[in-house]
């Protein structure tokens, strides 16, 4: 496939290069019912490919590496979202209790804005890599001082993060569905909760995800941290998205898709957070599988890889990566992008509602101090149904050229055509969030 259409290239001919960044992040095209036709548009990058399913494609980052060239091709070349890999953490940002150093972290995003690439914030409450000081705490002192950390932290990067990793790998690998046995724990089985809570009051904009390993297929882990999730949502506490950090050996679960999809039917995001897969006979196919789970997934919102190249992993040794120790593309990559090509559609043939394949693109409009315009251009079917996704606390206050509705939240419009042509629009207000941007779910011609 030679051709190339990424929006970011076909909009960076128009527009000043100022804007450039805040476009990438936010200009989205998405196939519904994927059709041959289509594809003629495939894109040639992870980021580019992902965003015309309307989804992120991440890769977890290390500030060390910024000055490293090759490194920072492949990052900006291939990548729509970042997540620190370490520089997050609560023994890099609270050395001693108190004294917070946010110099790794903001390096981060600032590369990440620079580049137009969102951020996953990674991790606020965890077991591991707490601050020896954390470490020797316990009780309610260890409770408060872990939510002192998650209001900082929150608080230093509010407006800034996509999501947040709240809570990270709270749950035992006992075959049980125990919680782990951490001193966190030990504060009280609600400290989960009581993170998640302190995390929204500190940054209402971000999505708050519970991200953990082992919990790709289902599995009495999984099925606890479903069991967890389905008794937030029922009593309030906030929660968004659930990370499935997908830490894979020679194999996939086979019912790694109805896993996500099951969350997902919980009224959450989900998305595969640290994807990395031992070399091996299968490891290209293996990620091709992860990559077509999601898309098949419409509320999993992106994915994103533990790492860009096999010498940058944590697992040495393994080569578990897309690229190569020299930054070559390896064959897993191409099994990545042919899967992100063929659309959001997935390989299980039919399952959808009848509708035809359309594309709608965004181009971003003008931007108020407190609110910004959108307009959608929909190709390949004249009379169309697109839904859009919001980030509260954004709203969108009118709309022109369709008839919209919404669904109890609020968050999620759908716009149909009404005679009035192939582009519709939006105003959004900002509502103390000016970072997020609307998210193109699905787009369905009749
Ligand atoms: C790993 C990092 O990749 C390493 O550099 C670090 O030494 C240890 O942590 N689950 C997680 C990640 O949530 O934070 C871990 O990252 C990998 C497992």
């Amino acid at each position: 496939m030679t051709s190339s259409r990424s929006p970011h290239r076909r909009l960076r001919r128009y527009l000043p290069a100022v804007l450039t960044a805040a476009i990438v992040a936010s200009t989205v095209a998405a196939t519904g019912t994927v059709m041959a036709a289509n594809r003629a548009e495939a894109a040639t990058t992870l980021g580019a490919s992902a965003t015309a399913t309307g989804r992120y494609f991440g890769a977890a980052i290390a500030a060390s590496k910024l000055s490293d060239t090759t490194y920072t091709r492949i990052l900006s070349t291939e990548f729509t979202s970042v997540t620190p890999e370490n520089e997050m953490k609560w023994d890099a940002t609270e050395p001693s209790r108190g004294t917070f150093n946010y110099t790794s972290g903001d390096r981060i995003v600032s590369q990440a804005q620079s580049n137009g690439q969102q951020v996953r914030g990674h991790a606020l409450a965890w077991h591991s890599q707490m601050p020896g000081w954390a470490q020797s705490l316990s009780g309610s002192t260890l409770r408060s001082a872990m939510l002192n950390h998650i209001t900082n932290v929150a608080t230093h990067y509010k407006g800034k993060i996509y999501a947040w990793d709240v809570v990270n790998e709270a749950f035992a690998d006992d075959g049980q569905g125990s919680r782990r046995n951490s001193s966190l724990q030990q504060t009280g089985n609600d400290w989960i909760e009581a993170a998640f809570r302190a995390a929204r009051a500190a940054d209402p904009g971000a999505k708050l995800c519970y991200n953990d390993y082992n919990t790709d297929g289902v599995n009495a882990k999984s099925t606890a941290v479903y069991t967890m999730v389905k008794d937030f949502k029922a009593r309030g506490v906030p929660i968004d998205c659930v990370g499935f950090q997908s830490h894979l050996g020679t194999g996939v679960p086979g019912d790694y898709q109805s896993n996500l999809q099951r969350f997902a039917d919980l009224g959450v995001d989900v998305q595969i957070t640290e994807l990395d897969v031992a070399q091996g006979g299968n490891q290209a196919s293996i990620y091709g599988t992860v990559t077509k789970a999601c898309l098949a997934v419409s509320r999993c919102t992106g994915i994103t890889v533990w790492g860009i190249r096999d010498s940058d992993s944590w697992r040495t040794g393994e080569n578990p990566l897309l690229f190569d120790s020299s930054g070559n593309k390896k064959a897993a990559y191409t099994s990545v992008l042919n899967a992100l090509n063929a659309g959001s559609g997935g390989g299980g043939g039919g399952g959808g509602n009848g509708g035809t394949g359309c594309t709608a693109t965004v181009t971003p409009g003008t931007v108020w101090g407190d609110r910004y315009n959108t307009s959608v251009t929909v190709s390949g079917a004249s009379t169309w149904t697109v839904v859009v996704t919001m980030t509260a606390p954004q709203k969108i206050t009118s709309t022109w050229n369709g008839t919209a509705t919404w669904d109890a939240s609020g968050n999620v419009m759908t716009m149909k055509s009404n005679g009035s042509g192939a582009a519709f629009g939006f105003t959004t207000s900002f509502n103390g969030n000016t970072t997020a941007r609307p998210q193109i779910s699905s787009c369905t011609g009749s």
